[in-house]
C-alpha cells in the first residue's frame, strides 16, 4: 500500500440502531460524497452499514467483520474495485460483492463479475435503485447457499448409505441390515413426536449403527459358536469405534452420540456407558428395538429366524429391563398396522 493509501486507512463508522441482527453491507468509496450518499440511502432502507475509504480498508474491515454485502466504487486510488472483488471472491466466498461503476466502464463491470464480483451499478444512478440492487443480491446469494446445503447434504446422504452397505457386507447373513433398521426406526418413529431434524438424525444414524464393526474382526462377527469374554469385548467395542468413525464428521456429531448409545438398556446393563432409562437418547432406544427386531427375524449363522410374532413378543417381554416402553408400544402398533414380513 502506497502513503497515499495510508492516509485514507481512517475507516468511518455508521451504525443505525435498534437492531440486533440486521443485514450488514461495508460500502467502499474514496469519494466521501458518493459514500455518504450510499450510506443514507442504505441505513434508511434498514441496513446497517459500515464504510471504509479504499480497498485496503475494506479488507481489514472484512478480517475483524462479518458483513453479508460489500458495495464498492471500481475506481479508487491503490487497489480496484476489481481487484477488491476478485480477492474477495477467494477468500470471502460467501459475500457478494456488488461494484459501482463510472459511464462507460460497463466492460469493465463485466470483466470484474468474471473475476467474481456478484453485481454492478452504473453512475449515474437513482438513489433508489440501490437498495434494491443490494437486496437482489442479498436474495440470490440466500439461495445459492440454500442450493450449495442441499447439495452437501444430498452428498452426505449418498455417503452413509455407502458406508451402510460396506458395513453390511463384512458381516455374513446380514446383507441390507442397515436398512432394514432405518426403515424400522422410521417406522416406528411415525408414532413418536420428533422434530423433523430428529427423525432425519435417525434416519442417518440408523443406517451408520453399526460402522464400527468396520473395526471388528471377522472371526468374531462371523463366529458360530459361543462368543468368550474376550471376543465379547471386541464386539461391545464397535458402538465406541462407530461413535469415533462418525463423529469425526463435524455435521453428524449428533448421529455419533446416537450410535454410540444403541446397545444401552434401560435397567442400565448396556454398554458402552451403562446409562439408564430416559439419559439414553430417544433415538438410540428406537435404534435399539429396530435393531433387535431385525436381527431376530433373520437367519444367524448361529440360529434361525424367529418369526415377526415370536420376535415381537421377545421386545415385550423385555420391555423395562431392556427395550423402552413407549418405543416398543409403538412399534406394537405400526406392526399391527403395516408390518407383515
Ligand atoms: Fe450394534
Amino acid at each position: 500500500m502506497s502513503e497515499s493509501d495510508s492516509a485514507h486507512t481512517e475507516v468511518v463508522t455508521h451504525k443505525s440502531f435498534g437492531g440486533a441482527s440486521r443485514t450488514r453491507v461495508l460500502v467502499v468509496d474514496d469519494d466521501n460524497w458518493v459514500r455518504e450518499l450510499l450510506i443514507t440511502v442504505l441505513v434508511e432502507a434498514g441496513y446497517e452499514v459500515e464504510s471504509a475509504t479504499n480497498a485496503q480498508d475494506a479488507i481489514a474491515k472484512l478480517r475483524v467483520s462479518f458483513f453479508d454485502l460489500v458495495l464498492s466504487d471500481i475506481r479508487m486510488p491503490g487497489m480496484d474495485g476489481i481487484s477488491l472483488s476478485s480477492y474477495l471472491s477467494k477468500i470471502h466466498m460467501d459475500i457478494p460483492v456488488v461494484l459501482i461503476t463510472g459511464y462507460g466502464q460497463a466492460s469493465m463491470a463485466r470483466n470484474a463479475i468474471r473475476e467474481g464480483a456478484s453485481d454492478y451499478i452504473t453512475k449515474p444512478f437513482q438513489v433508489e435503485t440501490i437498495p434494491i440492487v443490494v437486496e437482489r443480491n442479498l436474495e440470490r446469494h440466500r439461495l445459492e447457499r440454500l442450493r450449495v446445503a442441499e447439495q452437501n447434504s444430498r452428498v452426505m446422504y449418498r455417503a452413509v448409505q455407502a458406508l451402510a452397505a460396506a458395513i453390511d457386507a463384512k458381516e455374513s447373513n446380514t446383507a441390507e441390515h442397515s436398512r432394514r433398521v432405518a426403515n424400522l426406526s422410521r417406522i416406528i418413529a411415525e408414532d413418536i413426536n420428533l422434530l423433523p431434524s430428529e427423525r432425519r438424525i435417525l434416519d442417518l444414524a440408523a443406517h451408520v449403527h453399526d460402522v464400527g464393526k468396520i473395526g471388528t474382526p471377522d472371526s468374531v462377527l462371523n463366529k458360530a459358536g459361543k462368543l468368550n469374554e474376550e471376543e465379547w469385548e471386541m464386539m461391545r467395542q464397535h458402538a465406541i469405534q462407530g461413535a469415533e468413525i462418525v463423529g469425526q464428521v463435524r455435521e453428524l456429531s449428533y448421529v455419533a452420540d446416537v450410535v454410540r448409545h444403541h446397545h444401552e438398556w434401560m435397567d442400565g446393563s448396556g454398554y458402552p456407558d451403562g446409562l439408564r432409562g430416559e439419559s439414553i437418547p430417544l433415538l438410540s432406544r428406537i435404534i435399539a428395538v429396530a435393531d433387535a427386531y431385525d436381527t431376530m427375524t433373520t437367519d444367524r449363522i448361529y440360529r434361525p429366524r424367529r418369526s415377526p410374532a415370536e420376535a415381537l413378543k421377545e421386545l415385550q417381554n423385555n420391555v423395562g429391563n431392556q427395550f423402552d416402553h413407549a418405543v416398543v408400544t409403538a412399534f406394537t402398533e405400526q406392526h399391527a398396522r403395516r408390518i407383515t414380513r
